[in-house]
């Protein structure tokens, strides 16, 4: 997608759809031109009464005077009103663009409104841009489309306000382009999407630096041998039944010039599990396809990072990734083995599906290592935590109040859904064993899926590190479209993380 901010008069820019959305009102950015005026002010009416759809796409007759061919009207602010504003206007953006795309227009130009422009515009741009995403990689014919192009026209001709929009629209446009970055990770199949390729993505985005005298670099891969070698014992385990070796991916973000003085290092640790059959605790045939998606938590920690590296935010951040496919040789981890962890702590492993927790283990163990301050985990852990909120939540675990504020309020701004749930001291005496120091499941059967895994992560993270657990099994793939989100990998988490680090880096400045 490319954007452009003009200040030109709405009746001279040129076009392939002009595209009027109207607020909770019905009030539009209403344009002087009378025949723009005259549609507007008709179909607002037309809206209100009952007597017209939320949207309307109409040719205009070059006698109107007007440079577009096409004008679009939506007023989709006005339908479901419990929505917030901002995720509205990003339907009818989407909306918008879908509409434009049927008629093989790839130009569009949004009105912007005197009042709050740059928050609408920031809206419309994201409903756009996560609206028009769609992944034609595999299809051996499918054209590609042609690339969007979004002008956002200003309703006064202010250099000083343009140049903010520009920047703001920038801002946004990286986020958006990160989100899509991740949704195409997750959709790659595990023929493709091998732990070592997720590596190479991960190369791909990481800073263009030259390593410093004494400073880490910004890439460290870690491959089956030196994973062994230096002990981590529970990602080896995992990722050993598969022809597709493990990795270990260390992406470090050091920016340039000033860090807000007291700003954290915060490490993002994402579950990369290519694949996940289960292992011998093997997953049944009918759900087992969209294992692909078990590194939907590297996807958003990538993803985010991707973003914050391109906005060079002011604070230290890490992304760690360990990578893995949970699949079955002679060679696999079996039901009942004693893994000895990174950090020391030996896990019996009850359940060879109960995966992810096992390289998150070792994940926090490295992000020890790399002196996190702030520890954010995001894992498609558990479907416990599908069938405790639903299809498109995810489950946030904090015990910091200052990461669940953060948390919930970026959650807010970015519409990357989630909610609380608790960890339970009570529960923590389910995953002793007798044999080793934990089991990697409640060996009673204890309900409470996502509760359990979330503490099985607790006993790993030192003391002193802040820590938020995101259990995002659900949201990381939708089965159907929701809002701006069409079917398949949402991009879950990355709009969010940027928030949170964004936010975190502000918090200390
Ligand atoms: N990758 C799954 C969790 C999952 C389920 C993600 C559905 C996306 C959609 C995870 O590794 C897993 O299998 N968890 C088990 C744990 C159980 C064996 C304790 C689960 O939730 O059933
Ligand atoms: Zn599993
Ligand atoms: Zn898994």
């Amino acid at each position: 997608m490319r954007i452009a901010v003009t200040t030109q008069p709405l009746e001279k820019v040129r076009t392939g759809a002009l595209v009027i959305l109207l607020d909770e009102e019905g009030r539009a950015a209403l344009p002087e031109h009378p025949a723009l005026r005259g549609h507007v002010t008709a179909f607002a009416r037309a809206v209100k009464s009952g007597k017209s759809r939320a949207e309307w796409f109409c040719t205009l007759e070059p006698s109107a005077g007007v440079a577009t061919e096409h004008l679009l009207l939506d007023a989709a602010a006005l339908t479901s009103n419990w929505m917030p504003g901002r995720e509205r206007l990003k339907c009818a953006a989407a909306r918008a663009v879908e509409l434009c795309r049927k008629h093989s227009i790839a130009r569009v130009a949004f009105a912007l409104p005197t009042e709050g422009a740059e928050e609408f515009a920031c809206a419309v741009l994201e409903g756009a841009a996560l609206g028009d995403f769609s992944d034609t990689r595999f299809k051996s014919e499918a054209p590609k489309p042609e690339r969007l192009r979004a002008e956002f026209v200003l309703p006064s001709p202010d250099n000083a306000t343009k140049k903010a929009l520009e920047g703001q629209l920038a801002r946004k446009l990286a986020i958006c382009e990160a989100t899509n970055f991740a949704r195409e990770l997750v959709n790659a199949p595990s023929n493709v999407l091998t732990p070592e390729a997720l590596a190479r993505e991960a190369r791909r985005i990481a800073p263009k630096r030259k390593k410093a005298k004494g400073a880490a670099p910004p890439v460290t891969i870690l491959d089956e041998k030196q994973i062994r070698r230096q002990g981590y014992g529970l990602i080896d385990a995992v990722g050993r039944g598969s022809a597709h070796p493990p990795r270990l991916i260390v992406v470090r973000h050091r920016p340039p010039g000033k860090v807000a003085r007291k700003a954290p290092h915060v490490v993002l640790l994402g579950k990369g599990i290519c694949f996940d059959t289960g292992g011998l605790c093997v997953k049944p045939a009918n759900s087992m396809h969209t294992m692909n998606g078990d590194m939907g938590g590297a996807g958003a920690v990538l993803g985010a990072m991707k973003a914050i590296v391109e906005l060079k935010l002011p604070i230290r951040v890490t992304a760690i990734v360990p990578a893995a496919t949970n699949a079955i040789d002679g060679e696999a981890y079996l039901p009942g083995n004693i893994v000895t962890s990174k950090s020391g702590k030996t896990v019996y492993v009850e359940n060879t599906d109960a995966e992810g927790r096992l390289i998150l283990a070792d994940g926090i163990a490295r992000a020890a290592e790399e002196k996190a301050e702030v520890l954010i985990d995001a894992a498609t852990l558990t479907g416990a935590a599908q069938i405790a909120l639903g299809p498109q939540y995810a489950a946030l675990f904090t015990e910091d109040a200052e990461l669940e504020r953060v948390f919930r309020e970026a959650s807010a701004r970015t519409g990357d859904d989630l909610w609380p749930l608790p960890f339970v001291r009570e529960y923590e005496s389910a995953l002793a064993h007798p044999l080793a120091d934990m089991n990697n499941i409640p060996s009673n059967g204890a309900p409470g899926g996502a509760i359990h895994a979330a503490n099985f992560l607790k006993a790993f993270v030192p003391n002193g590190v802040r820590w938020a657990h995101l259990d995002m099994s659900a949201a990381a793939r939708a089965k159907a479209k929701t809002r701006y989100i069409n079917v398949g990998a949402t991009g879950w988490g990355v709009r969010l993380l940027v928030e949170a680090v964004e936010a975190l880096a502000r918090d200390a400045s």
